[in-house]
């Protein structure tokens, strides 16, 4: 297991060599063995991401950065082996990536899932990708709001299935970078094994996501959502899911990055027919509360480099398959089961606080989604 470190912050910690063999808390474990080993008095940064703590020491210690330890078998992590580690860094570094960028990833343009994560308050993002959410809130300023509002919606819709609908294997499509509240974190508070497969196309997403997504039953896979037979038959998939019980496919703030109408309804379809009976399919995509607004918004994400078409209600609804859908039904999704109470997102970077709020004064876009259930 190799491990390597963004500049700036903990949680920028990759595990770039496969998935640890033991859970995420062994892995924390091993880290605070590593800590130990390498006699770092830190109790702060020890106390709460151990492994970043040790490689962040490293990495300000040349002479630590690389090598092998093999302090740690116990866990059944026979040896870590520093790697790419960037150059020294502070804790108090604001976007990590920027110092640091991890191989095969495009910051000549924006992307959906770094952009959705300066939305969120994550740091896994760059200029462009901030410069491209400064432009779409400067025009749309209720984005930022509703961007947001999607992510909330993910935590009541995987609550909902987990503990009321019993669910516990989710396919995760589009799943965006592991932010906060991921889906088997969520599914885990209210199911003891829940089986989560997450999927993207952006190689970021498989480049932080195996840092975070280290449990036994959590597999994160690079792929196209809109080959969902090629979703299906990857054998982490098959791995992780029982196609024989139900499952939850979300497909959550995604279908706008599919412009081809028949490309979504059949990536919805060819999903829902795939699965048992008893499962769930949940959606949520940006729509333009009128025509010529779905069409400016949608332009400007063009402009910006994205691959993407903002719906109206009435263009996205005959996509979603004709399936019982949980009540309250396809809404905005800021409407869906409101829970005041639920655990709130991370605050946002400076710049972009302005924005919170915005919606308040009046929506032209939004996510409209619900759950489906397949009879
Ligand atoms: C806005 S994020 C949504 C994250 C998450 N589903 C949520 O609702 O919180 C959209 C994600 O869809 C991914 N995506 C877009 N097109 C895709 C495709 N064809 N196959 C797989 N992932 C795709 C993007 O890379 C991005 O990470």
């Amino acid at each position: 297991m190799e491990l390597a470190l963004c500049r700036g912050a903990p949680a920028r910690l990759h595990l770039l060599d496969g998935r640890p063999e033991g859970a995420a808390s062994a892995a924390l474990e091993a880290g605070r063995r590593l800590a130990d080993d390498f006699g770092i008095d830190h109790p702060g940064l020890l106390a709460w991401r151990p492994l970043a703590a040790v490689a962040l020491h490293a990495a300000g210690r040349p002479e630590r950065s690389r090598g092998t330890v093999g302090a740690v078998s116990s866990f059944k992590i026979a040896t870590c082996r520093y790697a790419e580690v960037p150059p020294a860094a502070s804790l108090e570094g604001a976007h990590v990536n920027d110092a640091w960028t991890p191989t095969g990833i495009d910051v000549s343009t924006p992307s959906p899932a770094r952009m959705y994560d300066y939305c969120l308050g994550g740091k896994d993002n760059y200029e462009i990708d901030r410069a491209a959410v400064m432009g779409f809130v400067t025009q749309f300023g209720e984005g930022l709001d509703v961007t947001r509002a999607n992510r909330l919606f993910l935590y009541r819709v995987v609550r909902y299935l987990a503990e009321e609908a019993g669910i516990r294997q989710f396919l995760d499509m589009g799943s965006g970078l592991p932010t906060q509240a991921n889906v088997h974190e969520i599914a885990r508070r209210f199911q003891p094994d829940p089986h989560v497969v997450y999927v993207d196309s952006d190689p970021i997403v498989l480049a932080h996501g195996r840092a975070l997504l280290s449990a036994e039953a959590t597999a994160v896979i690079q792929t196209d959502m809109t080959d969902p037979r090629g979703v299906l038959a990857h054998p982490d998939v098959q791995r992780i899911i029982d196609f024989d019980q139900p499952v939850a496919a979300l497909f959550l703030s995604v279908a706008h990055s599919i412009p081809d109408d028949g490309q979504v309804r059949g990536m919805f379809a060819a999903t829902a027919d795939a699965l048992a009976a008893g499962s769930f399919l949940a959606v949520s995509q940006f729509v333009g509360l009128d025509g010529e607004t779905a069409r400016a918004h949608t332009r400007k994400a063009t402009e910006m480099g994205l691959v993407w078409k903002t719906r109206t209600i009435e263009d996205f609804r005959p996509l979603v398959p004709d399936l019982e859908p949980v009540p309250p039904g396809l809404v905005d999704v800021a409407d869906w089961r409101p829970d005041p109470g639920q655990p709130a997102l991370s605050t946002v970077d400076e710049p972009l606080r302005p924005f919170l709020g915005a919606a308040g004064d009046g929506k032209q876009v939004t996510e409209f989604g619900g759950v489906l259930r397949k009879n």
